[in-house]
């Protein structure tokens, strides 16, 4: 059986840069608000025709170029994408086309913000039984394009962009991902919501127009979570026999700071082994642990080699944790 190695991690995000104050122009607000229970002081937003295919792409070039990957070798691309801009084709396809990565399948999964280690679950799963050598995880959203920019509680927490990895298949004794679950929880479903456009046959009897944009029921999600998430992180190191001390780095989901450092104090995480960018780009969704781990890489913040613990959550609700190896290629 192979085992499955992490090549390359990369990430990117739009150019264009939203400030608190920027949003206090259009919503009741104030960086200090914003500031103060989130943590965010900024967040990239796509524009014009800017969309989650094409923020996956030039992620998933990094990526490729970073190690010098031959699109035609990658065999399978799998795109964690909660806000695409199209349901069918999906965009994994239409970053494989635009990668020329002729040789591979490609399809979208869809678990929000836990996307990435969800994908990651899938990669492994797929190596292991060797069916596929070369993958490449592309997680991406363009959540902004679903916010309703008049509702305060939801539009100041959103930034968009882009993560990609290339996982291969290796002959060494060690996974790098070596301990991965992933939790679903629908009776939760309403917690966060959107619904896409859509209508009846005109023969068939009309029906109702859902709002189409996010609606989160903000207070009962940082609840929920906060009861679950230390439950699962306490899971994974019972099942790796190790405790927080024994980890390196701890990567959270970057949906609000104050969630963050209280889960860290909770599972006893000190603040050196905390990496947080949210401050920088807000809630990317599935993009958020990839772009945490990159930058944190290059900043120097995170010492290769080491061990991670990540873990997500997001719309489902689903969750995810895992216990990383990140190697010195990573640099
Ligand atoms: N600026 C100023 N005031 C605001 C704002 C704002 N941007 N947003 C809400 N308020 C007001 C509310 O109207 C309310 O006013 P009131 O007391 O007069 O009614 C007050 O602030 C408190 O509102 P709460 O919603 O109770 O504020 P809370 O402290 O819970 O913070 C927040 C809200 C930041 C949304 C927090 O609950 C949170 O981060 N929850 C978790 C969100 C999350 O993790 N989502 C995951 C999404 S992932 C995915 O899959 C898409």
């Amino acid at each position: 059986m192979s085992s499955i190695k992490i090549s390359a991690i990369d990430f990117c995000v739009p150019e264009k840069v939203v400030t608190n104050d920027d949003l206090a122009n259009i919503v009741e607000t104030s960086d200090e608000w914003i500031n103060q229970r989130t943590g965010i002081r900024e967040r990239r937003v796509v524009s014009g025709k800017e969309n989650a295919s094409m923020l996956g792409y030039k992620a998933a070039k990094k990526v490729i170029d970073k190690i010098g990957v031959d699109p035609l070798d990658i065999d399978l691309i799998i795109v964690a994408a909660s806000s695409p801009h199209k349901a069918y084709p999906s965009a994994a396809c239409e970053i494989q086309a635009a990668l020329g990565c002729k040789n591979s399948a490609a399809f979208d999964i869809k678990a929000a913000c836990s996307g990435f280690i969800y994908g990651l679950s899938i990669a492994k799963a797929f190596i292991h039984a060797n069916m596929y050598k070369k993958i490449l995880l592309v997680a991406t959203d363009a959540t902004t394009k679903f916010v309703d920019w008049t509702d305060r509680s939801t539009c100041v927490l959103f930034g968009d962009g882009a993560g990609a990895a290339i996982l291969e298949a290796s002959d060494s004794q060690d996974d790098d991902v070596n301990y991965i679950n992933l939790v679903a929880d629908g009776g939760h479903k309403d917690l966060i919501n959107l619904d896409i456009p859509n209508a009846n046959c005109p023969l068939a009897d009309k029906n109702e127009q859902a709002p189409t944009h996010i609606m989160m029921q903000g207070r009962e999600v940082y609840k929920y979570v906060m009861l679950r998430i230390p439950r699962e992180v306490r899971k994974i190191l019972a099942q790796a026999g190790k405790t927080s001390e024994d980890i390196d780095y701890f990567i959270p989901h970057q949906a609000n700071l104050r969630m963050i450092e209280a889960l860290s104090e909770r599972l006893k995480f000190p603040e050196e082994k905390v990496i947080t960018n949210i401050q920088k780009y807000g809630n990317i969704s599935a993009a958020s642990i990839p772009s945490a781990i990159t930058e944190a890489i290059e900043s120097g913040k995170i010492k290769l080699p080491c061990s991670v613990l990540v873990c997500a959550f997001g719309a489902g609700m689903t969750m995810a944790t895992a216990i990383l190896t990140l190697r010195d290629h990573l640099k």
